[in-house]
């Protein structure tokens, strides 16, 4: 082979890289979102979900409190109520107005840590005490109202890695009832505005 040759033969294979790299890289970084986007929560493999990971960085929403002291000293959930969603959720929320599938919600159970700072007397957060969850998935919860799951991580540490879904008469029937769309957003300024901004 001689050089010119050489040069032309590793020149095509050069342009052929360039352009199965351009071919292939809208595709697989898609692939990629895809796969990001649907590891907000993992499953086992008999269906119980894992803890999810990471989830104080997602869109926080509010935070309801139910003080043991108010609620003859054990509130069904105790104390404060972080709640978040998955940002892919709530951008879609910001977007339609509507829970996507796979709306992943966290609500974070903290204690009241002390009732008197230097601002005043009040409910101040301890520590993190519980945690639940709730899934919208159609595929996946084809026969729970509204394909809303729920899960209960427990309500003091430490928490369990992995949680069954719960009978539908436990949680999912009373978000049912007493929710809009199975989820409290009443009480969560961050998403109320945005869902009211989209009536
Ligand atoms: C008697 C009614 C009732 C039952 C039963 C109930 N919840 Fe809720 N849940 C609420 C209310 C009210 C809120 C919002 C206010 C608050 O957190 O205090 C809420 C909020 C939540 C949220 C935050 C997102 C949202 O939908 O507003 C999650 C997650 C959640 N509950 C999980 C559970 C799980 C898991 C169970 C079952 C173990 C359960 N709930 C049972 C009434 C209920």
């Amino acid at each position: 082979m001689n050089i010119r040759l050489l040069a032309g033969v590793s020149c095509a294979a050069c342009v052929c890289a360039i352009g199965a790299w351009l071919v292939q890289s809208p595709a697989a970084l898609a692939q990629e979102k895809k796969a990001e986007a649907k590891s907000w929560v993992e499953f086992t493999a008999d269906g119980k979900a894992k803890q999810p990971v990471g989830y104080r960085k997602w869109v926080y929403i509010g935070t309801p409190l139910t003080p043991n002291d108010m609620n003859d000293g054990e509130a069904a959930f105790p104390e404060f109520h972080n709640v978040y969603m998955d940002p892919d959720s709530f951008a879609h929320v910001e977007k339609t107005g509507e829970y996507r599938d796979g709306t992943v919600l966290v609500k974070e159970l903290v204690s009241v840590g002390s009732k008197e700072q230097t601002s005043g007397k009040g409910y101040f957060q301890g520590d993190f005490i519980g945690l639940e969850v709730s899934v919208k998935d159609s595929k996946r919860f084809p026969n729970e109202p509204g394909n809303w799951a729920y899960f209960s991580f427990g309500h003091k540490y430490p928490l369990k890695a992995e949680a069954p879904l719960t009978a539908t008469a436990s949680c999912n029937s009373c978000h049912e009832k007493n929710a809009t769309n199975f989820v409290f957003s009443d009480v969560y300024p961050v998403l109320g505005s945005v869902l009211k901004a989209k009536k």
